[in-house]
């Protein structure tokens, strides 16, 4: 397997400490979302140093709105295949909406039902100062946690609209608070979502942990997309930050059209594909 430019590539598998050292060494790290084996497999195979299963499932997968809708259930069922088809990266998922923001117990007991149920190694959650005891709790029962700050799906009808986060000086110093914070409670890592650059690298300076950003610039540790808006799988979302490696959109809809039209001409299958 070759992976460019990585000092990792011969890492047999991707750890919260083999994380940290990457950060020190000044090596960016790699994550995307997978939401399933097939996905999960080849994602590995490429050397994407963390798997996300993240509770975007509920928008991409599921075809929801928002991320609310996804289920407890639902989450560990994705993350249990994406677990499957993994040998080196780390596997984080996401705890989803109302499974740990009500109390630190409550919070516990989900992260402890992902781990258990699902086999991934570390969960995710959004929020700093008003979660904390949650993510106290999780860590202190020996659970890997991620924070995310910045935009916080989960947290839409509060903010009520996708913009740039933390652009005004009250909510840059919150957020700067919640990740020292996230940090202090034994966080390994946090992501920051859609927030000025300045202000990812300011995060990026202070913090210990490697911070991944998504819309957050270039001088974060590392970096995570929605696998399937990265690789064209769905077109209607194309904010700024995300770049395109692929047209697998386009690529599947001229396949399955091709697909059709041969079964409709009873050009396929022809006898040298039957039995
Ligand atoms: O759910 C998700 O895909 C995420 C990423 C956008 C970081 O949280």
């Amino acid at each position: 397997m070759s992976i460019a430019k990585s000092t990792t590539a011969d890492v047999k598998r991707i750890t919260t400490r083999i994380l940290r050292e990457m950060k020190v060494k000044g090596e960016r790290i790699t994550m995307l979302t997978a939401y399933d084996f097939s996905m999960a497999r080849i994602l590995d195979q490429a050397g994407i140093d963390i798997l996300l299963v993240g509770d975007s499932a509920s928008n991409v997968i599921a075809g929801h709105e928002t991320t609310l809708p996804i289920t407890l259930d639902q989450m560990i069922f994705l993350s249990a295949s994406v677990v499957r088809g993994v040998s080196r990266a780390l596997v984080v998922c996401d705890l989803p909406f109302g499974t740990y923001q009500g109390d630190s117990k409550n919070a516990l007991q989900s992260a402890v039902r992902i781990m258990k149920e699902s086999g991934a190694h570390a969960v995710k959650l959004e929020g700093g100062e008003f979660v904390i005891e949650s993510v106290k709790r999780i860590i202190s029962a020996g659970i890997p946690v991620m924070g995310h700050l910045g935009l916080m799906p989960q947290s839409i009808y509060r903010f009520g609209t996708y913009v740039v986060r933390a652009t005004e000086q009250d909510e840059a110093e919150q957020l700067l608070r919640d990740a020292q914070l996230l940090q202090d409670a034994g966080c390994f890592a946090v992501v920051l979502e859609k927030i000025p650059s300045t202000l990812a690298q300011q995060v990026q300076a202070r913090l210990e942990i490697p911070v991944i950003g998504i819309g957050a610039g270039p001088l974060c540790d590392g970096q995570v997309l929605v696998t399937h808006d990265m690789l064209g799988i769905t077109q209607e979302f194309s904010p700024r930050f995300l770049r395109r490696y692929g047209s697998l959109g386009d690529d599947m809809l001229d396949a399955f059209r091709r697909y059709a039209a041969d079964v409709r001409a009873g050009d396929f299958p022809k006898m040298e594909e039957s039995y």
